[in-house]
């Protein structure tokens, strides 16, 4: 449905070593919902308004449908009111001196394709009733909340019965409680109405709930994707599993590598871990764990325990967070059972599951949070581009 091939956007002015979009290919098939996941700066924007026909880029080709948008070396370019899109942005951009009604109309009522006034308001009395809001019509919107406001954007995206729905990190302005509501309303309209979505987000929980499909973005570039589940469990990338906040990282030797698993020799013992490409043996890796697989125990029958000292514990309500000092290492486990009554200094073991654990050969590039906290900085840049962003 949506299909973008090489797609490079460069800002002037800019002295980095990477293109804010640095060459992507990317496909959103046919009534899906693809986010596009990564830290502050890492180009989600950009390639969302590219897509949208806000920025012009540099090389590569976009098309919708089947139709061309955009290819500047064959010079097409479509403008953004000729693409078959509807946009929201983060900051809902609600008029307050119009009620819902007339906010959802408004788009219908400007422009060169204008409706009649009877027929917008019945486009956008649908529009509301299809985001829960039909009864709130004629409310003033600023007497709406916020998550009520976000909804309207959505259903002013949706009034011209776009095929595809863009979403630039919609739920960063909504309150933590409010957030979920929302995110699970846009994930229930997106699949009644089977609208082919891509969603941009830094957050990779939001990432995780409303995704057919994740794509990991860091620097320009697209660093990893797949289905939801697959990129949750088993990253392939260093930096996917740092950024999807497997806490846990040890370094390792391989012992022995079969088709999808392989031995790994760690300071405190072996064990066995995912490993995609069948790595050699004696080569280093990163092994990721996540604090659920680190299982602690007062006694270790298995043998397979590593001591350790209980640092901290943490209440979460469903679960207990602890900290356990591993030799050098501080390891985060996290445990759903009832409480096993574990206090600062108390001897422990820590029993790591078998086969959940992630190899992940070393990279060459330096580590995945200095990559990180170096797009952090660059996005610094970015504040008055994001200030600068309206709605369509
Ligand atoms: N209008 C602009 N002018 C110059 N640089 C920009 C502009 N917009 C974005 N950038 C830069 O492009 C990179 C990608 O930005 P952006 O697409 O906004 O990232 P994200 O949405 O992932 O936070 C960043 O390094 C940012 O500083
Ligand atoms: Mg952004």
């Amino acid at each position: 449905m949506i299909e973008v091939r090489g797609l490079t956007k460069r800002y002037p002015g800019r002295t980095v070593l990477r293109n804010a979009v640095d060459g992507i290919d990317l496909d959103v098939p046919e009534g899906k919902l693809v986010t596009l996941l990564g830290p502050s700066g890492c180009g989600k924007t950009t390639t969302l308004r590219l897509i949208a026909g806000l920025e012009k880029p540099d090389d590569g080709r976009i098309s919708i449908g089947g139709t061309l948008m955009c290819a500047p070396s064959e010079g097409v370019y479509v403008g953004v009111h000729h693409r078959p899109i509807g946009v929201v942005f983060q900051s809902y951009a609600v008029w307050p001196h119009m009620t819902a009604v007339q906010n959802v109309m408004f788009p219908l009522r400007s422009g060169q394709k204008k409706l009649p006034k009877p027929e917008a308001r019945r486009r956008a009395m649908e529009a509301l009733e299809m985001v829960g809001l039909a009864e709130y019509a004629d409310r003033p919107a600023p007497a709406l909340s916020g998550g009520q406001q976000q909804r309207i954007s959505l259903a002013r995206a949706l009034t011209r019965e776009p095929e595809v729905l863009l979403l630039d990190e919609p739920l960063s302005n909504l309150d933590a409680g409010l957030r979920d509501r929302v995110r699970d309303e846009i994930r229930a309209v997106q699949q009644r109405l089977g609208i082919t979505t891509v969603f941009v987000t830094h957050d990779q929980d939001e990432a995780l709930a409303v995704s057919d499909e994740v794509i990991v973005m860091d620097h320009g570039r697209i660093v990893e994707r797949g289905l939801a589940q697959d990129i949750y469990a088993w990253p392939r990338e260093e930096f996917t599993a740092r950024f999807m906040g497997i806490s846990n990282s040890l370094p390792g030797t391989v012992t022995s590598a079969d088709r999808d698993m392989a031995e790994i020799d760690l300071a405190h013992g072996r064990l066995r871990c995912l490993a995609s490409g069948t790595p050699a043996v004696g080569s280093r890796v990163n092994v990721f764990i996540r604090p659920e697989s680190l299982v602690l125990s007062r006694k270790d029958p298995s043998g397979r325990g590593w001591k350790g000292t209980v640092e901290f514990s943490i209440y979460h309500g469903d679960c207990w967070d602890y900290h356990v000092r591993v030799g050098d290492t501080l390891l985060r486990s996290r445990m759903y059972r009832e409480k096993i009554g574990l206090a600062h200094g108390d001897p422990v073991f820590v029993v790591p599951e078998q086969e959940t654990a992630i190899a992940i050969t070393e990279t060459p590039e330096g580590t995945a949070d200095e990559r990180t906290a170096g797009a952090t900085v660059l996005a610094a840049t970015t504040a008055a581009d994001a200030a600068g962003q309206g709605e369509l």
